[in-house]
Parts: structure tokens; C-alpha cells; sequence
């Protein structure tokens, strides 16, 4: 069997690719450009038919943030119908109302209608760790309060490699929420992220109006049934370097 990974340069891509390797999987990874990949522009469409030539599953990982529905057709244009597909998503991205989330919905309905898969995970601790760094770069960081189910990136290429192992062309389709060990407040978040970075910041609780707040609060961005990570925002952070915390 042999499985290609769009966005396979990417924060996800790259241990998926590693994991994939490590089970000796026979896997290649797209990217527009970078050496030692196959290459293919998801928007353009260019290379694609060649890039999917003898290869039964796709996983979905590639993502621009702004026009991804567009890539994603593009895909599923090439894809041939004996092609699974295993689509990256993120929970609630149809209970949070924030654009990008309903690019990803728009793209998990093209991808149920074809008969594909579809692993949805919560936020990645690096995703965090940037917002948190973000939020503290001055002395006061004003912070929206809500929580948050951060996953290691690492154990989410390992659901995608459990799942691509036991996929196949003609497979049943299989739809999983992946999440973290743990729901945490942001401010809890934040709080642990600037110790660790041994600086001091003053953190302010901001309440940011609107529906797609209002969603975050509520948790629907959440999977409590689901937390099956392990790794937890404290052992991130000590992995990290202390530079870049
Ligand atoms: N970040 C999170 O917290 C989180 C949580 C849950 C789910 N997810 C989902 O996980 C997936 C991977 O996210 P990520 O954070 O790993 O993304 P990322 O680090 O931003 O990587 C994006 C990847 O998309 C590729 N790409 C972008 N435009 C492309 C195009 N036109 N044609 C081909 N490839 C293109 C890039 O490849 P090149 O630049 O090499 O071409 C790159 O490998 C996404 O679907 C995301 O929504 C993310």
C-alpha cells in the first residue's frame, strides 16, 4: 500500500512522516518545493495527477488558512475513486463559527460525501505555546479566557499512522476526535508558559465579544470524551528549549 501526506513539511507532517517511516510504511510526502519531496501546488492543481499516480490513501494534512477549500477540491478532482482519503480536521469545527473552522467543515462535507476518513484533533501544544508567546511578548498580557484541550503533535501522527495501517481503498469510513490529556483554563496556560520562560508578565482576563468567542467558551472547540493524549502541556514545555521559551 502506498500513502501519500499532503502537508508533509508542516508541524503535523513531519513526525507523520517519521511514524509512517518508522512502521516501514510506503509513504511520500507532497510540498510545493522542498528538496527531497514530491512535488505538487494543491491550489493549482499543477502535479497532482502525477503525485497520486499508484497511491491508495491520502492524508490531508497541507493547509494555507485561507484557501483551503479550494486545495481540497483540487484534490478530490485528481483522486481517482478507488483512492481513500484521510482528512485532518479539528474539533468543533462545526460548533465554532471562526473562518477557518468552516473552511475545514465545508472540507469534511466534501470528504464524507466521497467516503473518506476523518481524524479530528484539538489544538497542538506548538499552536499554544505561539498564542501564549504572542500574548506575553509586553510586561501586560491580556489573554481571551477560555479553555483549552492542548495535544502533542507527536501522538496525533500516531492515531494517523495507527489508522493509515488499517486503511485501504474501499475501506469504511472511520471519524475519531483525538484530544489531549487535559482541559485547561487559557490563563492557567499562559501562567505555566511564562514561569517556564522564568519572566514575570501581569495577565489580564480579556472578554472578547461575539459568537465565535462565545463557541470557545461554551467549549465547543472540546473533545472531553476523547482525551486520549498523554503528554501534557507541563512536559511539552520542558522539552522545549529554554531559549525558545
Ligand atoms: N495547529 C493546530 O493546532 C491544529 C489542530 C488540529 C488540527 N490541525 C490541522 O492539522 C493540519 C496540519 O496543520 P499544521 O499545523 O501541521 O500545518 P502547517 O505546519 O501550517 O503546514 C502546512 C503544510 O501545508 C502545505 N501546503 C500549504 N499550501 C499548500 C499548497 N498550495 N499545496 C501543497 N501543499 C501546501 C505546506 O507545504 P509546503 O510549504 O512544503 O508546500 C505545509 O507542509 C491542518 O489541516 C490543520 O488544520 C491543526
Amino acid at each position: 500500500m502506498t500513502i501519500l501526506v499532503t502537508g508533509a513539511t508542516g508541524t503535523l507532517g513531519r513526525p507523520l512522516m517519521r511514524e509512517l517511516a518508522t512502521r516501514n510504511l510506503d509513504a511520500r510526502g507532497l510540498s510545493r518545493r522542498a528538496p527531497g519531496y514530491t512535488h505538487a501546488d494543491l491550489l493549482t492543481g499543477e502535479g497532482l495527477p502525477a503525485a497520486l499516480a499508484d497511491v491508495d490513501l491520502v492524508i490531508h494534512a497541507a493547509t494555507d488558512g485561507r484557501r483551503d477549500v479550494r486545495a481540497a477540491e483540487h484534490l478530490l478532482r485528481a483522486m481517482r475513486p478507488d483512492q481513500h482519503l484521510l482528512y485532518v480536521s479539528i474539533v468543533g469545527v462545526d460548533r465554532v463559527p471562526l473562518p477557518y473552522y468552516r473552511q475545514k467543515h465545508a472540507i469534511e462535507s466534501l470528504v464524507r460525501a466521497r467516503g473518506g476518513s476523518i481524524l479530528r484533533a484539538t489544538q497542538f501544544h506548538d499552536l499554544v505555546f505561539t498564542l501564549a508567546k504572542a500574548l506575553t511578548a509586553l510586561p501586560v498580557g491580556f489573554y481571551p479566557s477560555f479553555s483549552i484541550q492542548p495535544v502533542e503533535v507527536g501522538e496525533v501522527a500516531v492515531r494517523l499512522a495507527d489508522l493509515a495501517a488499517t486503511l485501504s481503498p474501499g475501506s469504511t469510513p472511520v471519524f475519531e476526535d483525538f484530544g489531549g490529556p487535559e482541559i485547561r483554563s487559557s490563563h492557567d496556560l499562559i501562567r505555566t508558559y511564562v514561569a517556564a520562560s522564568h519572566r514575570r508578565r501581569a495577565l489580564l482576563p480579556l472578554r472578547v465579544p461575539g459568537r465565535i468567542f462565545r463557541a470557545f467558551r461554551d467549549g465547543g472547540h472540546l473533545a472531553p470524551e476523547h482525551a486520549l493524549g498523554t503528554v501534557t502541556w507541563e512536559d511539552y514545555l520542558s522539552h522545549r528549549s529554554p531559549s525558545t521559551a
